[in-house]
């Protein structure tokens, strides 16, 4: 998730620009870079943060009226210098930025190469602005024109501004899927991802629909067309959100910004990477080493806190579907306790930051040992993600909340496609078995939209529970790990103490601490263990405890047995921990919110831990 701020009018640009990209850090922050036209096209990019671009603009020639800016968030290409935006055409006439994904890019490469078209960077973003360039070259049209088809060539995510060096009048942008905002001022335009660069400027925006080109002129102002080439009217709005607000989306908090943004960064996480109807599963990071996980005769995965839990569900799905044992160790542990190692052992180390001390050095003797290490990291570029041989970004863009949400839900995709295709080429799935969780896979992100709609209902169940001492979450098979989840999501932004166990284990001890004052959360949704949830249920209710529902199907045992049912849409079993959790971390967040703690920055807590 990049940041994309763009002016066209009579102010100087460059400061617009970089306060603009300060605004929009928060969206992903590797490198940094600017374009301005005034007389020739100038490109500064670097590295870092904005603030690094700043230093690296001292002294140089910042003029102009006209200008873009961006700063980025990896998805094709480790943060450098060279990566970062703005890139340029072959003859360095046009420059572009873009937030998206081009999952495409690697065709287009090939056949812009046999053009005669050789690339700077990694990216697939300067794949893009060559494909303008050729498309231009060979039909003599304007450059929105050359854009408008050459987005028709174009598979994935976008949103672009396209600068020409030989039309400093003229600012180009176009959207598919990720978003870029127009702000209309007095004789002045502005574009970014969203209004937080803008609303200090002016109020009145237009949000740019899925396949819009628009025109920022100085002589003919604003037009939009679609990319059939048909004018469309703008609809201009005028923002009440103030800057705050804006930041986190009209959400309060990041944590519940990101807790429901997770129908797209799941969808993000499987963008390019599967087709349920042609059957495709492609993770173009693993492809290299992806025997030595078909032939595995043991996968060990190591993490930390929440990624330990997506590890969990790893361990079910691996075993579950490619027939593979799994371990799965706390990476503090794996890295003192001298484990046993052979080489043909497959090691996947999960985290979301990408930095997690213990997740590092524990990859690093896995390293020693000779094991083959797979990363499912955040953070394009990150350490872990550099010191591992093969491995998925989870492209679930920044997570700035400390609570993990969105991550892990992308950690469980990521996890589901590679446990997937292991299985059907280790022949321990039938197709139809394939192809039907293929099928479900690709309806996760409708489910857990479902899945959010019963925030209403968990905010009145936070409401009656917000002052209890403790609480216990249990689950069976593929909801267990989902139950520690739930537990520490609760723990760590509301601080009252929670613990998660398997369900049926209530009875060899924990069930001793179950009465009237203990809320006891269910995640009771498997198909294949529903009856003994039930019966583990009972056993709850026996002693007076507080009975939460998280299920899927919705009987009347359940109804009777419960005193909250909280329903959410049913899915094939292996895939259901990316929607029960759902449910569990808006009870965190909501009871949290009631207890008034800091959900976005909890006690005692870092986003990322990268000391020991
Ligand atoms: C989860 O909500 C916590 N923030 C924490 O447990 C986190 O999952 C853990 O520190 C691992 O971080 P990583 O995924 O960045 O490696």
């Amino acid at each position: 998730m990049c940041g994309i701020v763009a002016y066209l009018g009579q102010k100087d640009a460059f400061p617009i620009l970089i306060k603009g990209l300060q605004r929009l850090e928060y969206r992903g922050y590797d490198s940094a870079g600017v374009a301005l036209i005034d007389n020739t096209l100038k490109i500064y990019k670097c590295k870092g943060k904005v603030n690094d671009l700043v230093q690296h603009t001292n002294n140089k020639d910042v003029k102009g009226t006209i200008g873009m800016g961006h700063t980025r968030w990896a998805t094709h290409g480790v943060p450098n210098d060279i990566n970062a935006h703005p890139h340029l055409s072959g003859d360095g006439n046009l420059a572009i930025i873009h937030n998206g994904i081009i999952e495409n890019y690697a065709a287009l490469k090939t056949e812009l190469t046999k053009r005669g078209h050789s690339f700077i960077s990694d990216t697939d973003t300067e794949i893009l602005i060559h494909l303008i360039e050729e498309i231009q070259r060979e039909t003599r049209t304007t450059l929105d024109e050359a854009v408008r088809m050459a987005l028709h060539s174009v598979v994935g995510a976008y949103a672009i501004v396209i600068l020409n060096k030989n039309n400093p009048n003229q600012i180009i942008a176009a959207r598919k899927s990720s978003p870029l905002v127009i702000g209309i001022g007095e004789n002045e335009f502005f574009l970014a991802s969203d209004a937080t660069p803008i609303v200090e400027h002016t109020r009145n925006v237009v949000y740019m629909n899925d396949d819009e080109i628009a025109i920022l002129d100085r002589q003919t102002g604003l037009t939009i067309k679609n990319i059939e080439n048909e004018i469309q009217e703008p609809f201009v709005q005028e923002l009440e959100w103030n800057l705050e607000l804006l930041e986190k989306g009209g959400y309060e908090h990041f944590m519940l910004k990101e807790i429901h943004e997770q129908p797209t960064s799941i969808a993000d996480s499987m963008r390019g990477r599967l087709d349920a109807i042609s059957g495709y599963v492609k993770l173009g990071g693993i492809k290299q080493f992806e025997s030595k996980l078909v032939n595995a005769k043991r996968i060990i995965i190591v993490a930390c806190g929440t990624s330990w839990h997506a590890g969990l569900v790893g361990e079910y799905l691996f075993e579950d579907l490619a027939r593979i044992p799994v371990e799965v160790e706390y990476a503090s542990e794996f890295r003192y306790r001298n484990p046993v190692l052979y080489e043909d052992d497959v090691v996947i180390a999960i985290s979301q930051s990408g930095e997690t001390a213990d997740t590092l050095a524990a990859i690093e003797l896995a390293k020693s040992k000779g094991a083959t290490i797979f990363g499912i990291c955040n953070v394009v570029g990150s350490s872990i993600a550099r010191n591992t041989q093969a491995g998925a970004y989870t492209h679930a863009g920044p997570e700035i909340g400390v609570a993990s949400t969105k991550a892990f839900t992308a950690q469980l995709t990521v996890l589901s496609l590679m446990a997937l295709s292991t299985a059907r080429q280790r022949g321990t799935i039938s197709e139809s078995r394939f192809h039907e969780l293929l099928v479900e896979l690709e309806q996760i992100p409708q489910h857990v939209k479902q899945a959010l709609k019963t925030e209403a209902q968990i905010k009145y169940i936070a409401n009656i529970f917000k002052d209890s001492a403790n609480f216990l979450y249990l689950g069976r098979g593929y909801n267990f790990p989902v139950a520690l989840e739930g537990a520490l999501k609760l723990k760590e932004i509301s601080y009252i103490h929670a613990e998660g166990y398997p369900a049926a284990e209530m009875k060899h001890g924990p069930i001793a601490l179950i009465d009237e004052n203990m809320p006891v959360v269910v995640v009771a949704t498997n198909q294949s263990a529903y009856e003994k949830i039930v019966s583990n249920i009972q056993e709850v209710k026996a002693r007076k405890g507080k009975i939460i529902v998280i299920t899927s199907t919705k009987d009347e045992v359940m109804n009777e047995l419960a005193d909250f049912v909280v329903e959410i849409p049913q899915t094939a079993e292996p895939l259901t921990p990316m929607v029960s959790v759902v449910p569990l971390q808006l009870l965190a967040y909501h009871i949290a919110l009631l207890r008034n703690c800091n959900v976005d920055q909890p006690r005692n807590l870092a986003k990322s831990v990268t000391v020991e």
